[in-house]
């Protein structure tokens, strides 16, 4: 039986230019229009991936009728109003992380999704990496028994966007990444959201009750201040997170610090425990590295998050594997930390 061929909208050519390029490779799907403040850029992108049509304001693209589905990839103040937009117009959305900036946007957003009737997924890129997905499987299987505690972190060295990154690259280019009403979170909402939801994931999303954590801007005020840039996001930002079961999960991420740069992730079960950067279970006694973690339950087929959204769109039952519903946890405890930071005080969620 042939399928419907998918109509795509990407709105935003920075990474948004990803999504474009993960559409352009799928059969029965188009990528029908660009929109971006930046008219040349979204003309550039329209013309290397085939789309008919180029807006500026994104409200006229999500009014053609005939869009089935549009990507939001633009700076995290607008994710909340873009999507709710597009479900109103009854199109499917799949949005950029942090899904939101407070936990009241992210609840707005799934609202909009349930009276659309449509599918609202968050592009948390590392949920979809192959060892990501290797881990879940053997958590799936309860390799690791009861996780009773977990540990993530992500330290880079002079990490800061915009600051730090390259004017002309794709990534961190934007001073809105720096500036809180723009981005709500520094380095909390732009790195701590996949490591936080990384360990939480691989726990099996249990349900956070309590948070408490610090936030710092220390290491780049003096450059931030020389270039004239904001000094308002958190540079680093530190956690514990405690769930319903009395799991614990601890997380530190940084833009910038005096330490070595790394990126860890460990899972600690009763039975079993997983390290993430290298991928390696611990099953019990037995280690298995990367190589052996892929051929025990037969064949593995890696999950590419554009094909995965596409498949959701086309199949009603298909369980989303970072669906908008379940990622609203995820902010609540990003802004958890940040409350916890701003008061002193443990925030019950
Ligand atoms: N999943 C990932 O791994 C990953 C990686 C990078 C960025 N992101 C996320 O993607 C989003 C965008 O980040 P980026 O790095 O592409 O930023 P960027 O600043 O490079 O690009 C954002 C684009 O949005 C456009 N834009 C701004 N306001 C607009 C409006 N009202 N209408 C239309 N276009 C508008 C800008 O002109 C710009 O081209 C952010 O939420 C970021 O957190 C996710």
């Amino acid at each position: 039986m042939a399928v419907k061929s998918l109509r795509m909208g990407v709105v935003g050519t920075g990474f948004g230019r990803y999504h474009m390029e993960g559409y352009s490779k799928l059969e029965g799907v188009q990528v029908h229009a660009v929109c971006d403040l930046n008219l040349e850029e979204a003309r550039f992108f329209a013309n290397q991936y085939g789309a008919k049509h180029v807006f500026k304001d994104y409200r006229e693209m999500f009014a053609m009728d005939e869009l089935d589905g549009v990507s939001i990839a633009t700076p995290n103040c607008l994710h909340a109003p873009m999507t709710i937009d597009a479900l109103k117009k009854g199109k499917h959305v799949l949005v950029e992380k942090p899904m939101a900036t407070t936990p009241k946007e992210a609840e707005a957003m799934v609202a909009a999704a349930k009276k659309a009737g449509k599918r609202l997924m968050v592009e948390q890129a590392m949920r979809f990496a192959p060892d990501t997905q290797l881990l879940r499987a053997y958590f799936d299987r309860g390799v690791f028994g009861e996780v009773y505690y977990a540990k993530s972190s992500w330290i880079r060295r002079k990490g800061w966007p915009k600051l730090n990154f390259p004017p002309g690259g794709t990534m961190g280019r934007g001073v809105w990444f720096i500036r809180k009403e723009e981005a709500g979170f520094g380095a909390l909402g732009d790195i701590g959201v996949h490591l936080v939801d990384l360990a939480w994931y691989l726990m099996g999303a249990p349900k956070p009750v309590a948070v408490t954590g610090m936030m710092w801007t220390k290491v780049a005020v003096p450059l931030l201040k020389k270039k004239r840039l904001p000094v308002e996001v958190d540079e680093m930002a530190a956690g514990a997170i405690r769930f319903e079961n009395g799991q614990l999960l601890a997380v530190d991420v940084s833009w910038d610090a005096y330490n070595e740069p790394m990126q860890e992730v460990r899972i600690f079960g009763d039975k079993g425990g997983a390290t993430l950067f290298p991928a390696k279970v611990y099953r019990g006694e037995d280690i298995m590295e990367t190589a052996e973690l892929s051929t025990t339950f037969g064949a593995y087929e890696p999950v590419d998050p554009y094909a995965h959204f596409v498949a959701c769109i086309r199949n009603p039952e298909m369980k989303c594997i970072a669906p908008g519903d379940q990622n609203i946890q995820l902010i609540k405890m990003l802004d958890g930390i940040a409350r916890s930071a701003q008061t002193g005080k443990e925030v019950r969620l």
